[in-house]
């Protein structure tokens, strides 16, 4: 399998309780590389933009307002299957569904406050990557 890279956000719940080091450091365990990675506040619009596939969802407001409340670190992790790889070491979007060892169920409050998100395919990995950073940011 090739080297691949996706695109993961710790959520502010995660930030809020000072978790990013936790959280990366299941990420480096489990032989994903951070090869990219920023602390911003997310705008409004682009909450909007980038969940933009969920505007139509009865969640979608809560959605904007939950990821625009604080921090959040967005990264770029590579490695073999990354995509796949970090999807099953970040466990299912709820965490009452999650596998024991992975971040939400670690971490996650809640299938809104689910701690992190990453990419569901590698088509949407450049899409996401690209929306928050340039070539010269990240760095293998
Ligand atoms: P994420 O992987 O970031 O992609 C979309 C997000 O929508 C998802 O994680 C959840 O945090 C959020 N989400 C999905 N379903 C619900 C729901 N029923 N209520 C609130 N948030 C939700």
């Amino acid at each position: 399998m090739a080297i691949q890279r996706t695109f993961s956000i710790i959520k502010p719940d995660a930030t809020e309780r000072n978790l990013t080091g936790a959280v990366n450091a299941v990420i480096e365990a489990a032989g994903l590389r951070i090869v990219a990675q920023k602390r911003i506040l997310m705008s409004r619009r682009e909450a909007e933009t980038f969940y933009g596939v969920h505007r139509e969802r009865p969640f979608f407001g809560e959605l904007v307002d939950f990821m625009t409340s604080g921090p959040v670190v967005v990264q770029v992790l590579e490695g073999e299957n990354a995509v796949l790889r970090y999807r099953e070491v970040m466990g299912a979007t709820n965490p009452a569904n999650a596998e024991e060892g992975t971040i939400r169920k670690k971490f996650a409050r809640s299938i809104g406050e689910n701690s992190v998100h990453g990419s569901d395919s590698e088509e949407n990995a450049a899409i996401e990557i690209a929306q928050f950073f340039s070539g010269n940011e990240i760095v293998g």
